[in-house]
């Protein structure tokens, strides 16, 4: 049974243990103090895997990769050292923050706009990894860790390669840390691939987790969920989160496509594909609101123009209205003496707006009202004015005169 050092426990010299920021398959990691009073995360190999001198050198070796890239979303070490009792250890820099997996175990339900925001900015640092031939191969959302400020950073590269490929099978013993429930079916089959293909599956089945609520690779234990990794493609997203937008969908399911070839081809066109299709989002959802539209008698074309315009609003309303809401439009606010007894709620469907005339039909209308308010006028006017002396026809003179 693995127990954390107590804190106020010494490391060397320099470090005092001030609290366990978290644990992994391979390590405790700390908030420490150096005694010039800065602050770091030790993270502390676990010391029964530091038995193997092997396992203990490539612990640290492994830390050291995440410096390949100076990114700001992705942790660096700047120190290592080994405890009194010989187990090696990383310096880091602290992330004042909380782990993805934390948000979600926790309830968190991600809004379609901020699970973008953070895969953008994961696949921003996969840009920058891949671009320098390292693959972390193990992202999921227990490495993801975000701070209050809206950063993301990605931690511990236990599990990262560079460029020779590399797969479970592969490996001598299959790295403890590693989750089926990210992990793609050629990794979980062993077929020989480059890491970074593993990070943009992973992308997908992050976002496919905050979207849905669970995980891509279901099991009752990991050995379970390798062999639905292997066996199960992922159930489409569409199915378990029909209210979240098409154009993330098909997104999202072209990262966990089965087939490699058919997912995205590196991480830059998943990220360019994410803010592309949500800023066309965004301003459909801007032009939900459709301006005034200009009148025929305004306008030379004002006919053709008044029917684009009339397009232009029912497409406004499509798009508004799609996809449909999780509950039904509520009934516009009514005093309650005004609403019948039989008034429904709308539905959506009812709750659109009734298709608006041409503007031609409202010509029409308003001809036939001149028309019959002239012969009505012409007709009064040779039936002859009231007798009486009176000053002027009265609606009931006029009544009262109409021809038997
Ligand atoms: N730099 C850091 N700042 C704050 N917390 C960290 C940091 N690094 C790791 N942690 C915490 O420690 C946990 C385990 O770290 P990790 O590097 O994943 O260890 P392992 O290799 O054992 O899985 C993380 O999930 C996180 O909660
Ligand atoms: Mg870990």
């Amino acid at each position: 049974m693995r127990k954390p050092l107590d804190p106020g426990s010494m490391i060397g010299a320099s470090w005092t243990l001030k609290d366990l920021l978290g644990s992994g398959a391979t390590s405790f990691v700390y908030r420490a103090v150096r005694r010039n009073g800065s602050e770091a995360a030790l993270k502390i190999m676990h010391a029964d895997l530091a038995l193997d001198p092997v396992v203990a050198a490539s612990f640290v070796k492994q830390g050291y990769l995440a410096n390949q890239v100076r990114h700001s979303s992705v942790v660096g070490v700047f120190d290592d050292g080994v405890t009194p009792d010989g187990v090696p250890y990383l310096a880091m820099e602290v992330v004042h923050g909380t782990t993805l997996e934390h948000l979600l175990e926790s309830g968190r339900v991600f809004t379609a706009e901020e699970a973008v925001r953070i895969a953008v900015d994961l696949l921003r640092a996969l840009e920058a990894l891949h671009a320098a031939d390292l693959a972390h191969r193990n992202l999921n959302p227990r490495e993801v860790l975000l701070t209050p400020g809206g950063e993301i950073k990605i931690i511990d590269f236990d599990s990262a390669k560079g460029k020779e490929p590399f797969t479970l099978a592969a490996a001598s013993l299959p790295p403890p840390s590693l989750r089926p429930s990210y992990m793609p079916p050629d990794f979980a089959r062993g077929v020989r691939l480059a890491g970074a293909s593993a990070d943009l599956w992973a992308v997908g089945a992050i976002l496919f987790r905050m979207i849905t609520g669970r995980a891509v690779n279901t099991g009752a234990s990991e050995s379970e969920k390798v062999l639905t990794a292997m066996l199960i493609p992922p159930p489409p997203v569409r199915d378990l989160a029909p209210d979240a937008p098409r154009w993330l969908v098909e997104i999202i399911d072209r990262a966990l496509a089965p087939e490699p070839g058919e997912r995205w081809a590196d991480a830059r066109s998943m990220r360019v594909a994410l803010e592309t299709r949500q800023a066309e989002h965004v301003e459909r959802l801007r032009i939900k609101a459709p301006p005034i539209p200009p009148t025929a008698s305004h306008d030379p074309h004002g006919l053709e123009l008044g029917e684009a315009w009339e397009g232009a609003w029912e497409s406004a309303w499509d798009r508004a209205l799609r996809p449909a809401p999780r509950a039904p439009c509520p009934p516009p606010p009514r005093p309650e003496a005004l609403v019948p007894p039989s008034w429904v709620p709308p539905t959506v469907e009812s709750a659109r707006p009734a298709r608006r005339g041409s503007p031609r039909l409202y010509a029409a209308l308003a001809l036939i009202v001149a028309v019959a308010a002239l012969g009505g006028l012409l007709w009064y006017l040779r039936t002859g004015r009231p007798r009486g002396g009176t000053s002027g026809p009265t609606l009931h003179v006029f009544l009262l005169e109409l021809p038997a």
